[in-house]
């Protein structure tokens, strides 16, 4: 009898180091394969609660500069509320889609997109795009962002609102490339690039 409850016990554990080893690097290659500019593979695909390691890798990993464009802060953790909020998305008035790379044998999230719509307009939502540094300028961040516009139509959205630092170039260019006729707005030291989605798609 008791040979059988450490059988229990091991098939147990066994379990659920598999469960965890799953969650964390096994079997997480999915979404739509993505070829970059340069060869690398990405797939893409919503984010899910599970993906709260990649976030935080991503951040701890990212460039001052690249989390201070995209929060206005430079940080370098997410508290346990800001990753849920950032992972547990409802998927029809917060969206978020991401893009997962393999590298040295591990899964990365080098880059994520996300809408929030706007409760006193549903037709319009505040959007954001951020790529990992070794993964910029090979067209991720544009081909990211039509997937969030697709998203955000079909779900009667047409309009989305980006706040992007007036310093930061790269994506005032990559808001003009989706949108060729945005609007932009001065907000203090942030800009409010308008993009209508009818132009983007
Ligand atoms: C802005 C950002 C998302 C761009 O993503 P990316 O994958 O590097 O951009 P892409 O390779 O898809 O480039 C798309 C277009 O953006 C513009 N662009 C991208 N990087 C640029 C740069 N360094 N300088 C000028 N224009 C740039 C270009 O118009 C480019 O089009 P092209 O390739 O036809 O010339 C990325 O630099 C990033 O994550 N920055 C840090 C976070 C951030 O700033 N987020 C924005 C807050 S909303």
């Amino acid at each position: 009898m008791a040979r059988v409850r450490t059988w229990t016990w091991w098939l147990a554990a066994g379990a659920g180091v598999a469960a965890v080893w799953w969650l964390t690097k096994g079997r997480r290659d999915d979404g739509d394969v993505l070829r970059l500019k340069d060869g690398r593979v990405v797939r893409i695909r919503e984010v899910r609660p599970e993906d709260k390691p990649l976030f935080v890798h991503a951040l701890r990993t990212a460039r001052d500069q690249t989390v201070y464009h995209r929060f206005g802060t430079v940080k370098r953790r997410f508290s346990p509320q800001e990753l849920r909020y950032l992972t547990e998305v409802d998927g029809s008035n917060h969206y978020a889609i991401g893009a997962t790379m393999r590298s040295a044998g591990a899964l990365r999230g080098v880059a994520v997109a996300r809408f929030v719509r706007d409760p006193r307009d549903p037709s319009q939502a505040e959007a954001a795009v951020a790529v990992a540094d070794d993964v910029q300028g090979v067209g991720l961040g544009r081909t990211l962002f039509i997937h969030l516009a697709l998203a955000a139509r079909s779900r009667g959205i047409v309009r989305l609102v980006c706040p992007v630092l007036a310093t930061n170039r790269a994506s005032l260019a990559l808001m003009r490339r989706l949108d060729p006729e945005a609007a932009f707005e001065p907000d203090g030291e942030w800009v409010l690039a308008t993009l209508d989605l009818a132009r983007v798609l």
